[in-house]
């Protein structure tokens, strides 16, 4: 398709989607986070942006636990899912749509795509001898042995198989592959995760990938469109979410490309996808096997895939059997939705890995929220209150620079997804504002009628100051920035980067109520 075409195209950004019986902990709820930040970053730069997120129904364990609990595993997902998709509602994630695998418009375009790759001739059916892991549902070679001869505890019971399965063929992939890494440096970030999967193509030859599971030991698949003694292998499934949904929206490009789907041809244009934000633990079957899965179909690949780290907690690996974890719902409960948001983005930036610690979580709390931003907008919005009835003064533009400055960096941020850096950013801005309260004091001033003027001036720098700050937060914590505006008086939302230009608070137009915006904690719960 030619540029011309996709000139509506909109951004288009997606999570990884999680195992439905899985328990959703920090790491599954920070990237679900970066991605929404993201998004509501690209929006407020005038983007429009679809974000798609959602569920891996699909194998065997979810099979299994199913039964266990007497249920169908279509039940059993029914249920889970409701709980997944109120957790997301809880972090205020702007999704556009939520996929889960075992829906049939997602069906319908696994099916296209395993016909036509069939149809093509990218697959073919072998017997397979050898080891299978039943817990991670994955075939394991002697190379998977450890020294000592046995098989990581992580596989589980590790039995002998001999089955026969169809497999797509990617002997011949690798070159095209590196050869395109190389030739677009931003398709796998950060560099070196990009440097890893580089290594890995070029010192390994690729096995050919099964893509099935017999249908007599897994019967919650997808059934194959040309075999129904077989179900699709759930990686096969799940990575196909990311054209599925554009598909069933009607993306013309997709429908191009599997001619056998009769979803509305509606115009909405989103493929190729802008970003796919995933685990570090992922990126061999988002750099490696969806590309060769693309191609193969006939698609442009995505433009990036941004990779982040893993969370630990207090140094241990999130875990829960050994009850080592953060349960995002504790959090918001005890300290709000926007404390959690802040304290994921501002912690870790997308790439290296990550340690929560609550005393860390706390002493953020305390400083940034509370002490920063929080004590900056309430002083400033209690002062105009007390001192001018709330009133705000004629304009004056002494931290208009300083402001000005903040901004543009933001948005080279934004637009570089730098998310931790764009929230030091604004904190270096709030922290001027504070340190320029405590310069030119103006509660003495207010003593002095002669300064009244200099009043004035302080108190309308120090609310536009406020507002400004509000859209640049916007896209980190959402209901603060909100509320900042709410309290300025402003009936609008500050969705817009466009707004942080100085000077747009308006003379003579009376602010709301000042109230606090994260309340002091004095005495901090440690649990
Ligand atoms: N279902 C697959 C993904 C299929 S995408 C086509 C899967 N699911 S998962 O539930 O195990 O993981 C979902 C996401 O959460 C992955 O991107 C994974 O990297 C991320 N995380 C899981 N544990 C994590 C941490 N401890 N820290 C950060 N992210 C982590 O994989």
């Amino acid at each position: 398709m030619d540029k011309q075409s996709q000139a509506g195209k909109q951004f288009y950004i997606t999570t990884a989607i999680d195992y439905v019986n899985g328990q959703p902990h920090v790491g599954h709820s920070y990237e679900k986070v970066i991605t929404d930040v993201i998004t509501r970053a690209r929006r407020s730069l005038g983007e429009s942006v679809f974000f798609l997120t959602g569920l891996d129904e699909h194998g065997q364990k979810v099979q299994q636990a199913a039964q266990a609990e007497g249920k169908t595993p279509q039940e059993y997902c029914d249920e889970l899912a409701q709980s997944w998709k109120a957790l997301w509602r809880t972090l205020q994630l702007s999704n556009v749509d939520f996929v889960r695998t075992s829906e049939s418009r997602h069906r319908q375009v696994v099916q296209a795509t395993l016909s036509k790759l069939q149809s093509t001739g990218y697959f073919y059916k072998a017997e397979y001898r050898g080891f299978y892991s039943t817990r991670q549902e994955t075939f394991l070679t002697e190379k998977d042995r450890l020294p000592d001869g046995t098989f990581d505890p992580i596989y589980g019971e590790v039995t002998n198989l001999i089955e026969e399965n169809y497999y797509f063929k990617l002997k011949d992939q690798q070159q095209w592959l590196i050869d395109y890494i190389i030739a677009n440096p931003d398709f796998i970030a950060p560099d070196y995760r990009r440097n890893e999967v580089l290594g890995f193509l070029r010192n390994n030859t690729l096995e050919d990938l099964c893509i099935t599971r017999p249908a007599a030991r897994l019967s919650w698949g997808i059934p194959l469109p040309f075999d129904a003694d077989y179900v699709t292998y759930v990686w096969f499934d799940a990575l196909v979410n990311y054209i599925s949904i554009p598909a069933a929206h009607g993306d013309p490009l997709l429908l191009e490309a599997l001619p056998e789907l009769k979803f509305e041809p509606r115009g909405l244009s989103l493929w190729p996808a802008d970003i796919h934000v995933i685990g570090k633990d992922i990126l061999k079957f988002h750099a490696v096997y969806w590309p060769i899965m693309l191609k193969a179909i006939g698609l442009p690949l995505p433009k990036q895939i941004l990779t982040h780290g893993f969370w630990q907690k207090d140094g241990e690996k999130i875990s829960k059997s050994t009850g080592n974890i953060v349960d995002p719902i504790a959090v918001i409960n005890e300290w709000g939705i926007d404390a959690f948001r802040f304290y994921v983005t501002r912690e870790l930036a997308i790439g290296p890995d990550g340690n929560w610690t609550d005393a860390g979580f706390q002493s953020r709390y305390q400083a940034e929220l509370a002490n920063g931003i929080g004590n900056l907008v309430n002083r400033s919005l209690s002062m105009l209150k007390r001192y001018r009835n709330g009133q705000v003064p004629e304009k004056h533009s002494e931290l208009a620079q300083d402001s000005a400055i903040a901004v543009a960096q933001v948005e080279r941020q934004f637009r570089a997804n730098e998310l931790q850096g764009a929230l030091q950013t604004i904190w270096s801005l709030i922290t001027r504002a504070n340190q320029y309260v405590d310069q030119t004091a103006p509660f003495k001033l207010a003593k002095d009628p002669a300064q009244a003027q200099r009043l004035d001036e302080v108190l309308y720098n120090l609310a536009e100051t406020c507002r400004i700050i509000a859209v640049l937060t916007w896209p980190f914590l959402p209901g603060t920035a909100v509320k900042i505006y709410a309290q300025l008086g402003l009936g609008t939302i500050p969705e817009r980067l466009a707004d942080a230009r100085w000077g747009m608070l308006k003379p003579g137009d009376v602010i709301g109520e000042p109230a606090a915006l994260f309340p002091r904690k004095d005495q901090p719960k440690t649990s």
